[in-house]
């Protein structure tokens, strides 16, 4: 289990395969701003803000300077290895396949989860915007799950299976079309800041952290979940031009404009509307996503002042409240029209992700199967749907997003080990882009991840190793055996004809995976 799979299959695999390299360094930053931004910074923002009141100026730094060093990571093995499968792969190739599956895995809490925490996001600000301007109020019943008093979150589930059909059908995101996404979501965002910054009131930031640092942190811990996205960057890599100049700069350029822009969000929603956690009773700390802090705010929202870490489209809130209910819309219809594209982006990811394990023989060939007539992955797309339609449906969005960071803060340590393990093993290896300082970034960004998880809510932290566990037990009742790697087969052939950049030609006389010399 501790086998590797060497670099050099790998990099022939991408070579044989010639995807049409058509993303330059513009594209690719454009495409991370469009992984990024999204219901971290439209819906989260009130979450941060009922653990770490003004202090979350801070949480988004913290957040923000992780995420950096962990892409300056990335950046190196994505500019050494620009193939599909993003740190799974990495991580096959210098942990070897134990490693690889962990991260493989934790990589559906990355993606599956995270398409859901989005989803439920969107239905928030759809919610809102409707209320709005029909100036009525939709039951509580069937917009939200149990979490706030209501049932199901109907409109999570819409999106979620609308994302998925057209995913099936073989919606692809253009770059054209992200590109005009990213515009709508930034200008969005401008608005929001060009009208919240000129009326910014500095008694709002008092008191500063209302919980302490560990409120900060954890903050920290949750909105990072607001700049996950930029590796999808890295898994562009094989259709991308000058991979080794363009991918470091589309990783860490979207970071460093996504970090500028929340800095400046958060500052306004702080300073202009005020972000001061609600308390209970009997003055307690609430968590965002509880039934207790629902309850208050829905007293408060009675007594009609409805604080921030109250809203579940924080942004447009704060644009009604300042007496701006047409931007509101805007940024309602923006954050609606915009938010079903990351979505879409991560359960593309995902159905990626499921793609290339299953190449490599650690999950079943079936998953790759491609619908004749629409030539997708439509089983593994259906899988993932109902998966993240299932969890839209009845779990609150901070929890999602606590979920979902769980997993992504293990696949960023373990890409941040194995950018110094590969300079120990293979030194002389061609780095096109090298981690400055690798030996101060590397283990700053492994502790940072570190930190950041033991910060993370019980429930998502003890989640965690459960996860892990099931997976374990998957793999060693069906990877470990199957294993390409393990069999000795290095070179494995095209799945599919239309199936995501995954094969390269067989070894002479290796059966094709899912063919029927194989399955005899
Ligand atoms: N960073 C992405 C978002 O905030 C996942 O929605």
């Amino acid at each position: 289990m501790w086998r590797v799979k060497s670099l050099d299959a790998i990099l022939a695999t991408a070579e044989k395969k010639s995807l049409h390299r058509s993303l330059g360094a513009f594209q690719l930053t454009m495409l991370g701003i469009g992984g990024i931004i999204g219901t971290g910074i439209f819906v989260l923002t009130a979450e941060a803000a009922q653990k770490a009141g003004p202090g979350m100026m801070v949480s988004f730094i913290i957040a923000g300077f992780v995420c950096a060093v962990a892409a300056l990571c990335y950046a190196e093995l994505a500019s050494m290895v620009p193939v599909s499968g993003s740190a799974y792969t990495y991580s096959y190739a210098v942990l070897g396949e134990f490693f690889a599956w962990l991260v493989g895995w934790a990589l559906i809490l990355e993606y599956a989860v995270a398409a859901s925490a989005v989803a439920v996001g969107w239905s928030g600000y759809m919610v809102g915007l409707i209320e709005a301007s029909l100036h009525t109020e939709l039951p509580l019943a069937f917009t939200a799950g149990p979490y706030a008093g209501g049932i199901v979150n109907l409109p999570a589930i819409v999106i979620s299976l609308a994302v998925t059909g057209l995913l099936i059908l073989g919606t692809k995101e253009s770059a054209t079309v992200n590109s005009v996404l990213v515009i709508v979501k930034v200008a969005a965002l401008a608005a929001f800041i060009w009208l919240a910054l000129p009326v910014i009131n500095d008694d709002n930031f008092k008191p500063f952290a209302p919980l302490g640092s560990t409120g900060v942190v954890a903050a920290a811990a949750s909105i990072f979940f607001a700049y996950v996205g930029f590796d999808a960057v890295s898994t562009a890599a094989e259709e991308t031009k000058n991979p080794q100049r363009n991918i470091p700069i589309g990783l860490i350029g979207s970071l460093i404009i996504c970090t500028i822009f929340y800095m400046l969000v958060a500052a306004g929603a702080i300073g202009a509307y005020g972000a001061q956690p609600v308390f209970g009773p009997g003055g307690e700390a609430l968590a965002p996503g509880s039934v207790m802090l629902a309850e208050q705010c829905s007293s408060l929202a009675g007594a009609g002042k409805m604080p921030l870490v109250c809203s579940k489209e924080a942004l447009a809130h704060v644009m009604r409240e300042l007496g701006h209910p047409m931007v509101g819309k805007f940024i309602g219809l923006a954050a609606g029209i915009a938010l079903p594209s990351v979505i879409l982006m991560m359960i593309y990811g995902q159905t990626r992700i499921f793609f290339v394990m299953s190449r490599d023989g650690l999950l079943p060939p079936a998953l790759s199967k491609v619908h004749p007539k629409f030539k997708t992955p439509h089983i593994v797309t259906m899988i993932t749907g109902v998966g993240v339609t299932f969890a839209a449906a009845f779990l609150p969005v901070g929890k999602l997003a606590d979920i979902s960071n769980s997993g992504t803060l293990f696949a960023f340590l373990m890409v941040s080990i194995a950018v110094m393990m590969l300079r120990v093993k293979q030194p002389d290896r061609a780095r096109p882009f090298r981690t400055p300082l690798v030996w101060v970034i590397a283990p700053v960004a492994a502790a940072g991840t570190v930190v950041l998880f033991f910060f993370l809510p019980h429930d998502a932290k003890l989640l965690f190793p459960v996860w892990s566990a099931i997976g374990l037990v998957l793999y060693f009742a069906y990877g470990y055996r199957k294993s390409y790697v393990g069999r000795g087969i290095t070179d494995v052939p095209e799945l599919a004809e239309d199936a995501p950049p995954t094969a390269v030609a067989p070894m002479p006389g290796a059966p094709a995976p899912g063919s029927k010399e194989e399955r005899d």
